[in-house]
Formats: C-alpha cells, sequence, structure tokens
C-alpha cells in the first residue's frame, strides 16, 4: 500500500515528559490509524544507522546520543497521503518555525529535542518501518 503509510517516533524528550498519550491522541484525530506501535531504546549504533543519511553533518554524533538517551515509542500510521499529511502534523523540524498547532510547536522544546520524527518519503516509510518492525507485529 505504497503511498498510504509513514512511520513515527515519539522522541525521548516527549517521551519523558509524559506527552506520548497527547501526542498519539492527536495523531489519531488528525485521521491516522496505528498500524504497528511499540516503546523500545535505541542504542546509540542503532540511531546512528536510522539517520546514516546525516552522518556528515555537524549534528550527527549529538543526534545518536540524544535519540539513544531514554525510551521512545515507534508507529507505523495508515492514511491517505501519509507522509505529506503527518509532516504537516509534526511542523517544521524547529520549533521556532513550526506553525501554530502542530505537535512540535506544542511539545518540541528544541530543534533537536523536536518531539516527534516523520518520514520524509514513501520509500523512507517503508524503510523506516521495517527497521523496527517485523511482519508479525503490524496490523494486516
Ligand atoms: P531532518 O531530517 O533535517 O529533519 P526532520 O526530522 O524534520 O525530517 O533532521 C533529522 C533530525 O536531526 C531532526 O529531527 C533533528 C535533528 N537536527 C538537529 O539536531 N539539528 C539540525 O540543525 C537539524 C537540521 C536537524
Amino acid at each position: 500500500m505504497a503511498g498510504n503509510r509513514t512511520f513515527t517516533m515519539i522522541k525521548p524528550d516527549a517521551f519523558a515528559a509524559g506527552n506520548s498519550g497527547a501526542i498519539l491522541k492527536m495523531i489519531e484525530e488528525a485521521g491516522f490509524k496505528i498500524v504497528a506501535l511499540k516503546a523500545t531504546q535505541l542504542t546509540p549504533e542503532l540511531a546512528g544507522k536510522f539517520y546514516a543519511v546525516h552522518k556528515e553533518r555537524p549534528f550527527y554524533a549529538d543526534l545518536c546520543k540524544y535519540m539513544s538517551s531514554g525510551p521512545i515509542i515507534a508507529a507505523i500510521l495508515e492514511k491517505e497521503n501519509a507522509v505529506e499529511d503527518f509532516r504537516t502534523l509534526i511542523g517544521a523540524t524547529n520549533p521556532a518555525n513550526a506553525a501554530e498547532g502542530t505537535i512540535r510547536k506544542i511539545f518540541a522544546t528544541s530543534i533537536e529535542a523536536n518531539a516527534v520524527h516523520g518520514s520524509d518519503s514513501d520509500e523512507n516509510a517503508e524503510i523506516e518501518g521495517n527497521f523496527f518492525f517485523n511482519q508479525f507485529d503490524r496490523v494486516r
């Protein structure tokens, strides 16, 4: 079902602040269905693999450290136009630039601790979902 799914993480800052439930509520109210869901924690190595596309960027080392610093929630979400609509729901990477009412505007505390991840393409949504979930971990 290419095009109808995206992948998200509730990042360590939002999880630690007890905002996971409120964020999942916003996601469901925006029309996304949960296809797979788990609480887990990345190692620095796994965070490095997940964000390998950024490995030459100056923020990469800090990002890997931060993303492995505490529990997260990983989820696959389904909705028509999922990738684009989810990026709209979460808002800009830097919460200072995020639109009013977006998840990052409400819950993010910095560009690094920006509350949630959202895939940036259908192809990456599939890769990222498969990074966390096998075929038995998801709704068929
Ligand atoms: P990016 O893929 O550019 O943003 P998005 O998550 O909105 O797709 O960057 C991945 C993550 O890297 C971003 O969510 C937070 C972190 N990051 C920084 O810590 N500093 C930065 O300057 C940028 C651009 C990103």
